[in-house]
């Protein structure tokens, strides 16, 4: 196995397909980079077993253990501090990191969000998206900042909706979509091929 250079640390709340996609897209060699850390805010989040099964170091942090949100974040900002990492993948984190966490890793955190933003931020964005009664939705990559779901979009990807579609049934084609969009988002970051010019973000080959 090589020692690849660019290393990410994935921040989880559940089921952790997004992290399998990761990880898969790795282990494919698709995609070179190294977790040196997966990091949950729910003891038995599925992710953190995904993650264990391919012998990647975990750690749960729990929120009850801090008096504060901000406690919270110190306590994970320390941790990411104890690994070499380049960039911070939010992989269904649920929860809101505090300034402190977006200053200390400034342009150094993305989010994956099933919804073409800046439609539908926040919770259930797929069952928004079905009662607005938009035709077409899907998912984005961006870098966080201090909003919900508002960063700097890297990537998009539409899914169309159909009359029939209900929440479950447009979250697994989007899902499906999102297990593409993250791994190459991570792979344009990697590869240098984005800048950040405020609100927007450039494709340097284009
Ligand atoms: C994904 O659909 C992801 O886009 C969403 O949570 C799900 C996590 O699934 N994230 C958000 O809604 C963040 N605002 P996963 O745990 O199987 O990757």
């Amino acid at each position: 196995m090589t020692l690849n250079t660019f290393k990410l640390a994935v921040l989880v709340s559940g089921r952790g397909s997004n992290l399998q996609a990761i990880i898969d897209s790795i282990e494919k060699e698709e995609l070179d980079a190294d977790i040196s850390i997966v990091i949950s805010n729910t003891k038995d989040a599925m992710a953190l077993s995904r993650a264990e099964r391919h012998n990647i170091k975990t750690t749960f942090i729990n929120p009850a253990d801090y008096l504060s949100k901000r406690a919270f974040d110190t306590a994970l900002i320390e941790k990411l501090k104890e690994y070499p990492i380049d960039l911070i993948c939010l992989a269904g984190y649920m929860r809101i990191l505090g300034e402190e966490v977006i200053q200390t890793f400034k342009e150094k955190i993305i989010n994956i969000h099933p919804s073409l933003l800046p439609a539908f931020p926040g919770l259930n964005s797929q069952k928004q998206a079905i009662e607005y009664g938009v035709k077409f939705s899907g998912c984005t990559v961006h870098f966080v900042d201090s909003g919900i779901d508002s960063g700097p979009i890297i990537s998009q990807t539409v899914v169309p909706i159909y009359d029939n579609d209900d929440e479950k049934s447009l979250s697994e084609r989007i899902l499906e979509q999102e297990h593409h969009l993250y791994p190459k988002a991570i792979k344009m970051v990697k590869e240098n091929q984005i800048k950040i010019n405020d609100r927007t973000v450039t494709h340097k080959t284009r």
